[in-house]
């Protein structure tokens, strides 16, 4: 028998409140359905979002003791973007408190009435300030990926098929960028293949649109690159990154995921 174990221990827990199916029914009722409007007290399980829903390692916990907080130069933030910078190879980075605040600058900046933002799936956050800001948000999963039932490696993908008819047709001088979210959160936490990453730069090279990353997973991403696509079984999980974020021109983390790498 495989028997598979936690590699942690967990040294804290927090109650949550049971209740029953009925008042879970009446609960989603009064909130119109609208799971944003639910008290989270009587959520037994949270699905709306990975984001600061599990333990924080005791790596993580230490950290935030030896954190300096001077009001500029403090060496934390040193320490934070060489370690992005090694990671992507990007040149500039900002830190925001959450990935919702990086995407509302980003789309501030970038966005606006009749700007278009294509992607996999948008995060909910992600579509919410692209609109904020004016713009429009458009999902292009791939065919796969609109078929919970059947099984596939990489169901988070673009569809580059759809992005290259939407040029096509529509131009590409309003499309304000490509975004491939890895995983492709809103689309099942399902992965993206550096294939399909590789092809979509290709495609916004050739259309001279930008290209970014929404970075949440992207370690998970990179593992299933691994243990799925051909060609990767013996690069290192830094290698896969490295190579996937060369092919995008800035990226934006919610990194209050991914507890167990930091
Ligand atoms: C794909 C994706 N993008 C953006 C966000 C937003 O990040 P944050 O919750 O840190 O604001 C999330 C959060 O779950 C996410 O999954």
């Amino acid at each position: 028998m495989n028997t598979i174990i936690e590699p942690f221990r967990i040294k804290s827990v927090e109650p949550i409140h049971f209740n029953t199916e009925s008042y879970r029914k009446e609960a989603l009722k009064k909130a119109s359905y609208n799971t944003f409007l639910l008290p989270s007290d009587d959520v037994m399980i949270d699905l709306l979002t990975d984001s600061g829903t599990s333990a924080m390692s005791s790596a993580q916990w230490a950290g935030m003791m030896m954190g300096d907080e001077s009001y500029a130069g403090s060496p934390s933030f040193y320490r934070f973007e060489s370690a992005v910078k090694d990671i992507t190879g990007m040149s500039v980075v900002i830190p925001t408190h959450q990935g919702r605040a990086s995407e509302k600058i980003l789309f501030s900046i970038t966005g606006g009435k009749g700007k278009v933002f294509i992607s996999n799936t948008l995060f909910d956050t992600t579509r919410a300030n692209i609109e904020f800001a004016g713009g429009q948000g458009i999902d292009m999963i791939c065919k796969e990926g609109k078929l919970p039932t059947i099984p596939a490696p990489f169901k988070g993908n673009i569809d580059t098929e759809a992005l290259e008819l939407y040029i096509k047709s529509h131009g590409a001088d309003h499309i304000a960028m490509v975004i491939i979210t890895v995983t492709n959160n809103s689309g099942g936490g399902q992965p993206v293949s550096m294939e399909n990453i590789r092809e979509t730069r290709r495609i916004c090279q050739a259309h001279n649109i930008t290209m970014y990353i929404d970075a949440c997973r992207f370690a998970e991403n990179c593992y299933f690159i691994k243990t799925r696509e051909a060609g990767y079984a013996d690069k290192t999980i830094k290698e896969i990154a490295n190579e996937m974020f060369s092919y995008a021109d800035g990226c934006t983390m919610s990194a209050k995921k991914m507890h167990l790498q930091i």
